[in-house]
């Protein structure tokens, strides 16, 4: 197994470009089921979960080659619409699939998903809404079971679910007649998934609001289409910059996607400058103590907010962190704890009180995006080293991090056990 070791005290310097985003290009290749033509996908980033997305499509009989960073998605011999458990335990959005399956099949067979430990995640939003199209759901040993027509429909989603909002485009943009979802998630992820559908012939519009409207079509082609850039990957190196005192420019990075994130950013004491596609990071008057609270985008992005814990740890006074999204998702704190953070969870507030500085330990990475803010708090000690384990977590969303890190001066490096 794979640990990475992390030695504190050098400030990152330089320029890093960021990759294409995880969270869009997994649904969209689950879109590419939908078509009678290949998509390709450029810009696709080399990550533990594409490749996972990538066994589910070919166990179901989609040919898939992906060289460099374009992938190309061929639907043309699909077979069996199942999901098996082996493969979609792995990652929770192989449940992606079941909207798009439907569409394609009339019928699927998914299991229930897996993924990061970082609450209960139920489905019921995504059962709900293919169940108001029409579809018949039934959970048998774990699998949905679902068969039907669809048929548009006024839906209106209990929370503005990622997942669900992407489920539902895909099922209802072959559906028959409208469909209207209100209350929709309104991520970045959802208009580049909007996107690709259009350019396959769908007829979806209000992407990026929190109302989309779907006029069902017959059927899709296929298209090409740039995967947007991803921006936790932006904010995770803009956090490792400013957290280290360091000055950085992230390369093909979308500000806008960052709304709140770079006002609290700055509200910490850092100084961001935005030029097109690049944002540069730096601190040079340290960090203050500031307080927040995620949201569905376009508030605070829960994907970011491990990171910004960690930033938080070494600022001056005492910062309020309240995780609105999910239920469970302060994983990292206790191990921050143990490198000599002084944090105390309230329900659903983490309280963190800064202190001088963080020391190395051996840590263990729980989630996704726990490891990453793991690896800037190992970056962050001014003595010691950090043995980042269990780094499976961190390769699921980051591709080969320690080594971005490394060329912009991080004392970082990934050891085989
Ligand atoms: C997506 C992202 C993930 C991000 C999350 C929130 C992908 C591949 N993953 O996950 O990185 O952290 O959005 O921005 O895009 N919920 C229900 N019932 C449902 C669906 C969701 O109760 O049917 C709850 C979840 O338990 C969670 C909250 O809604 O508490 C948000 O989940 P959701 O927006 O669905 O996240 P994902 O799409 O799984």
């Amino acid at each position: 197994m794979d640990k990475i070791l992390v030695r504190g005290g050098n400030p990152l310097k330089g320029t890093v470009q960021v990759r294409g985003a995880k969270n869009a290009a997994l649904p969209l290749m689950a879109a590419a089921i939908l078509g009678e033509e290949p998509v390709v996908l450029h810009n696709v980033p080399c990550l533990h979960d594409i490749f996972s997305m990538d066994k589910i499509l070919a166990h179901m009989g989609m040919a898939i080659e992906f060289t460099g960073r374009a992938m190309t998605l061929d639907p043309r011999n699909f077979g069996t619409p199942e999901a098996p458990y082996e493969l979609v335990r792995k990652m929770r959005a192989s449940f992606f699939v079941l909207g798009s399956l439907i569409a394609r099949f009339g019928r699927a067979k998914v299991s229930l998903p897996g993924g990061c430990a970082i609450g209960t995640r139920p489905v019921d939003i995504h059962l709900k809404g293919l169940e108001a199209l029409g579809v018949k759901i039934c959970i048998e040993d774990g699998y949905v079971i679902a068969d039907g027509k669809l048929k548009g429909a006024n839906i209106a989603l209990d929370f503005p679910s990622v997942g669900a909002t992407e489920n539902l485009m895909m099922a209802a943009s072959k559906a028959e007649g409208i469909t209207r979802i209100s209350n929709v998630a309104r991520e970045p992820e959802i208009e580049d998934l909007a996107r690709l559908l259009n350019a396959m012939g769908a007829q979806i519009s209000g992407a990026g609001t929190d109302l989309i409207t779907i006029v069902g079509v017959d059927s899709l082609g296929g298209a090409e289409h740039v995967v947007l850039p991803d921006r936790i990957e932006a904010g995770t190196f803009l956090v490792a910059a400013v957290a280290t005192r360091g000055d950085v420019t992230v390369q093909n990075a979308i500000a806008d996607d960052l709304p709140v994130f770079l006002d609290k950013l700055e509200e910490a004491g850092a100084t961001i400058e935005v030029h097109g596609t690049k944002i540069r990071a730096a601190a040079p008057n340290g960090i203050k103590a500031v307080d927040f609270s995620t949201r569905p985008h376009p508030g605070f992005a829960t994907d970011l907010q491990a990171q910004m814990m960690t930033l938080l740890c070494c600022a001056e006074g005492v910062s309020r962190i309240k995780e609105t999204v999910f239920e469970n998702r302060f994983m990292q704190a206790a191990e921050l704890v143990r490198m000599g953070a002084d944090i105390d969870l309230d329900g659903n507030t983490a309280i963190v009180r800064g202190v001088k500085s963080l020391s190395g330990a051996p840590v263990m990475a729980s989630d996704l995006r726990a490891s990453a803010a793991l690896a800037i708090a190992g970056l962050m000690a001014d003595h010691g080293e950090t043995a980042i384990s269990r780094v499976y977590h961190i390769d699921r969303g980051y591709e080969r991090i320690e080594e971005r890190l490394a060329s912009l001066g991080g004392d970082i490096e990934r050891v085989r056990e």
